[in-house]
């Protein structure tokens, strides 16, 4: 693929000795089109080279060998050396690479051979699925696409939380109460409060926990009655659950959760006493993470029961043993930052390939704060994501019967804009930012949503269609396509496999959503600047094909993001 700074990175290696990654990385994006389209900061070899950087400047515009087909101007700025493209040969490129690889644009075989593992989603049984939970599978869901789109060999996982001492307690829950509950018509909702009142019984009486306790040592011993009920509660639970997937078109490659690693703690705990690294405390065992910050961390409690962090020991090595993976991504809320910084630590001693041990990456994401009404920030966790993902589809749907009600497709595009508004909204911010929901920000047709994106896409679709048929590529004189506002539109278009690999190396899906937008304003900008259908035949032809080009790409990027396009609007 055409990479600017790459050439002029190479060119500069060939008059200095530093190595072309390292030019590369120095090479920047000036602030304005005046200053050209990359600059190399000569300051950068004023050490090598000992002279002062306009001197280095002139030196190396004397010197520099590049093709005038890649850069048509070389200019001094000071210490700046300025380079600006061959727009004609830009525009040749990007169009025909378009051309040929249509809704493969931007794909690449970047992860030949590689292996990722994305643990997303997780939820846990028996607790309703949040607005946490939700930012978590839109985020995880959006990198699985992008790695698969990049060559990774990926494999998405559902960690899902259904093992530990709560179901203990859920379990006496039920057998004091369950016939007070209307479980079978809202099973989730009614084993949450079911799960709020034992643990208020606990709370007051010691009796009631100790009840608890022998209730999981009977589960983890495998009685029949505890475990034909705990295996209730995960069909309950997944069946809700996989409608909001459903609604989503979410996928996953396995779901072994917590419950799958019970059998393999033991030889965790073996390995690690070998290593010498755990020891008692107060009749529990635990590591010692002391010096590296990172306080103590539990692997059996005292009363013999494990823990969420042991069964996550459990988990890397059984992934490192069957993935032999080269990433294993983590998914999961920023509260947890020292629950991987500890497990992660405590991986080094499993005995498991170095790559492994340094492929383990927490991705956190921050809170999703609702804005007001019943929707305030207490009750946000207890608001069913079933119902807000239905209820940005019947907002939608209203606006639609207001506007357009004789909409073709309609209730097929009122559920993909009201989803794509939802997504969107998740992916736009840098993750790790806590955000604020507000239904009025989230669907607005304008600003920074994906209802904005989803417009400029179907105003490309409509200008397709009133032209009929797309014109040959071949027969398309790039050289019309060199204004400014059009050339905006292919430097944006130019920059999408960069994005991809961007997203891949920092797992911050906001670059595409941000790409997407930026694409949106360019094509906006170059439909009110340049009118399209003209009489003059080559430059329509030429429009329309940029046109065509723009609404490849957005389709791409958005289904990335789990974003659908609607037909009308
Ligand atoms: N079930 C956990 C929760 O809801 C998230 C699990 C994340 N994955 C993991 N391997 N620990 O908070």
């Amino acid at each position: 693929m055409l990479n600017f700074k790459s050439i002029i990175a190479q060119a500069i290696s060939k008059l200095v000795e530093m190595n072309v990654e390292e030019i590369e990385s120095y090479i920047e994006i000036p602030p304005s089109k005046e200053m050209g389209d990359y600059a190399f900061p000569c300051f950068k070899l004023a050490k090598v080279l000992r002279k002062a950087p306009p001197a280095i400047a002139i030196e190396l515009k004397n010197n520099i060998e590049v093709s005038d087909m890649y850069i048509s101007k070389i200019q001094i700025d000071g210490g700046y050396l300025n380079f600006f493209v061959n727009e004609e040969f830009l525009v040749k490129n990007v169009l025909s690479q378009i051309e040929q690889k249509k809704e493969n644009y931007g794909s690449s075989d970047m992860g030949k051979d590689k292996t990722v593992l994305i643990d997303y989603s997780s939820p846990n049984i028996a607790k309703p699925f949040h607005i946490g939970h939700l930012r978590n599978t839109i985020i995880g869901a959006s990198l699985y696409k992008i790695y698969k789109f990049l060559g990774y060999n990926t494999i998405g996982i559902n960690h899902l939380g259904d093992y530990g001492t709560q179901f203990g307690k859920l379990i006496e829950g039920y057998k004091r109460w369950g016939t007070e509950y209307d479980i079978s018509s809202a099973p989730i909702e009614e084993l949450t409060n079911i799960y709020i009142r034992i643990n208020e019984a606990c709370k007051e009486d010691e009796e009631v926990l100790e009840a608890c306790r022998r209730n999981f040592k009977k589960l983890e011993d495998g009685d029949e009655y505890c475990t034909e009920l705990w295996n209730w509660f995960k069909e309950e639970s997944l069946k809700e659950f996989q409608r909001i997937y459903d609604l989503l078109d979410v996928k996953f490659d396995s779901f072994k959760g917590e419950s799958f690693y019970i059998d393999k703690m033991d030889i965790i705990e073996e390995i690690l006493d070998k290593k010498k690294i755990t020891e008692q405390s107060e009749g529990a065992k635990v590591i010692n993470l002391e010096d590296k910050g990172l306080g103590i961390c539990i692997i059996r409690k005292s009363d013999g029961s494990t823990i969420y962090a042991t069964r996550d020991l459990a988990a890397i090595k059984y992934r490192a043993d069957t993935y032999n993976f080269d990433k294993c991504l983590y998914v999961v809320a920023y509260e947890q930052a020292l629950h991987f910084k500890q497990v992660f630590e405590i991986a080094k001693y499993l005995g498991i390939p170095e790559k492994c041990v340094n492929g383990l990456e927490h991705v956190q994401y921050g809170m999703t704060r609702l804005s007001t009404g019943k929707m305030s920030t207490r009750e946000g966790n207890a608001i069913k994501v079933n119902d807000l993902l239905n209820e940005a589809i019947s907002r939608i749907t209203k606006i639609i019967e207001e506007k357009n009600p004789d909409m073709e497709e309609k209730e097929e595009n009122a559920k993909k804009i009201g989803l794509g508004a939802v997504v969107f909204n998740n992916l736009c911010n840098t993750i790790i930012k806590d955000q604020i929901f507000d239904w009025d920000n989230v669907l607005s047709f304008q600003g920074d949503t994906g209802p904005y994106i989803q417009y400029v896409y179907v105003r490309t679709k409509s200008v397709l269609e009133k032209v009929g048929n797309i014109p040959e590529y071949n027969n398309i004189d790039t050289s019309l396509l060199t204004d400014e506002a059009s050339m905006k539109v292919i430097g944006t278009l130019y920059k999408f496999g960069d994005v991809l690999n961007d997203v891949v190396l920092k797992n911050e899906p906001s670059f595409l959503a941000r790409f997407l937008l930026e694409l949106s304003q360019n094509y906006t900008n170059f439909y009110n600047e340049n009118k399209i259908i003209v009489d003059d035949e080559k430059l329509k032809d030429a429009r329309i094909y940029l046109t065509y080009a723009v609404q490849i790409v957005i389709k791409t990027g958005a289904k990335l993001l789990g974003i659908d396009m609607p037909s009308k609007m």
